[in-house]
């Protein structure tokens, strides 16, 4: 390996620029590390070992602190509360641009011309309906499934309707399924709405947009044509922006991780449904209303606080793994937030979310571990608003992501310095115990 070398030279001398010296106590030895974009390789480390053991390897539960790859998808900066699709505030995205551009723009990296962006409409318009037999297993679910459950299964069940997915190294192969799984994650996310509804599946409706003929399908009963209000259609398409990609959460790791086995993008987006489903991830908004619900008056704030700073629970939508400031997101929703009630009239929570907020923000308890609010924060009141189910909160999360998925699964597909994700452990069981057989051990 090229960029290590090691010396018994002092620990400081003579390293290069870019370099990071250092020294094994064990052995006395010293390393010289190449640094390169203020990250040095895991794998150079192997090189440093003790007599012929194993190299040296990095503990990181969590991958706290390691880069898994490199990507020009996002771009954060959790200090200053800094979010960018390919080079764009999301700010300015949120309000002048629309989910459906901003899905082009992450997936090709750059804002579409005119005839580019028609075309890309009319694609994911046209590939809104799925096999009829999408229709039948998703009636075979428990009257009370979860829909993020069916939409997992749902997700990853494409790749049976479409086995030449597994053709990942075809360009054109690669942009079909794209644009499939973007245009029908909202058919299956409805879907799974209305299973657990008991109501019919509504087909979608392509004279809509994107984001109006969602809602059609979840909320359409015998009218010849459900059109929501378009400050409502406004407010979704909003929220869809502002989930669309988050660079390397938990569900895109998991994509990335289960995309690194070549596996279809079906397959992989599906993984990615799953670890979204979780309380600590896109399953948090759900958990906020019910705090919020649990609280149940402002007066009651000042003791849930003590509580959660006694260690006994979490302010849910409250703390970020990257974002040590107020979560751009939450600013933006706050501000959709008064759209969508202007609308549909208060939510009576909002009193309780937004006396939480200024008390928490005063506290010193939040304050020293930068804690603010997060996207999950106000996103489940407008959810709510809608009058969604706290089950289908992560749905929406989920067809947002998409396209955010799939722009970082097609940059893993072609990078060229990617493997199968496969960490390692540290052994901490036994070893070479002789195996007793059941007979003689039960006798
Ligand atoms: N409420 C109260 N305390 C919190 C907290 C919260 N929501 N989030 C973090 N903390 C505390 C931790 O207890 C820890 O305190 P300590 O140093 O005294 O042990 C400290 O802040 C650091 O938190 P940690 O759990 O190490 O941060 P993380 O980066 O591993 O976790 C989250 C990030 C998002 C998982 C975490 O903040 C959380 O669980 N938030 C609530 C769930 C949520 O809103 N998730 C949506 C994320 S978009």
């Amino acid at each position: 390996m090229t960029d290590v070398t090691a010396t018994d030279a002092p620990a400081t001398a003579d390293a290069a620029t870019d370099s990071l010296t250092v020294r094994d106590n064990r052995t006395g030895q010293s390393y010289d590390i190449a640094i390169t974009d203020n990250t040095i390789k895991a794998a150079d480390l192997g090189q440093i070992r003790l007599d012929e053991g194993p190299g040296l390897a990095t503990y990181d539960p969590g991958f706290v602190n390691t880069a898994s790859c490199r990507s020009s998808v996002t771009f954060i900066d959790g200090e200053e509360g800094i979010l960018e699709y390919r080079g764009y505030p999301i700010e300015q995205l949120a309000e002048k641009s629309n989910f459906l551009e901003v899905a082009y723009l992450l997936i090709h990296g750059a804002l579409p011309s005119k005839a580019e962006y028609d075309a890309w409409v009319h694609e994911i318009t046209y590939h809104t309906f799925v096999h009829e037999n999408v229709k039948s297993f998703t009636e075979g679910f428990r009257y009370d499934a979860h829909p993020m459950g069916m939409l997992m299964a749902s997700t990853g069940a494409l790749s049976t309707f479409y086995p030449d997915a597994r053709n990942i190294n075809d360009v054109e192969n690669r942009h079909l399924q794209i644009v499939r799984m973007i245009a029908k994650m909202p058919t299956l996310g409805a879907w799974s709405f209305r299973h657990t509804q008991g109501k019919p599946f509504v087909y979608p409706d392509n004279d809509l947009s994107y984001t109006a003929n969602f809602l059609s399908m979840l909320f359409k009963m015998s009218e010849q044509r459900f059109e929501a209000d378009e400050r409502l259609v406004k407010a979704l398409d909003v929220l869809f922006i502002l989930h669309a990609d988050h660079e390397q959460n938990a569900s895109t790791n998991a994509v990335r991780s289960v995309g690194s086995t070549q596996v279809d993008p079906y397959s992989a987006v599906s993984a990615g449904v799953g670890a979204l489903f979780g309380p600590l991830h896109g399953g948090a908004n759900e958990a906020v209303l019910r705090m919020l619900r649990r609280i149940g008056t402002t007066s009651e704030i000042p003791a849930f606080i003590e509580g959660v700073k006694d260690g006994n629970e979490k302010l849910m939508g409250f703390g970020h793994r990257v974002y040590k400031n107020y979560d751009p997101r939450a600013r933006i929703i706050k501000k959709a937030a008064e759209d969508v009630f202007e609308v549909t009239g208060t939510n009576p929570l909002l009193d309780i979310a937004l006396e939480l907020e200024k008390i928490a923000l005063e506290d010193e308890y939040f304050i020293k571990r930068k804690l603010y609010p997060n996207v999950d924060f106000y996103s489940g009141l407008i959810y709510e608003a809608f009058q969604f189910p706290p089950e289908m909160f992560t749905v929406l999360f989920a067809i947002g992501r998409t396209p955010g998925w799939l722009a970082q699964w097609l940059e893993l597909v072609q990078d060229k310095e990617q493997k199968i994700a496969r960490p390692k452990q540290i052994y901490t069981g036994d070893r070479t115990l002789d195996f007793v057989p059941a007979s003689e051990r039960w006798a």
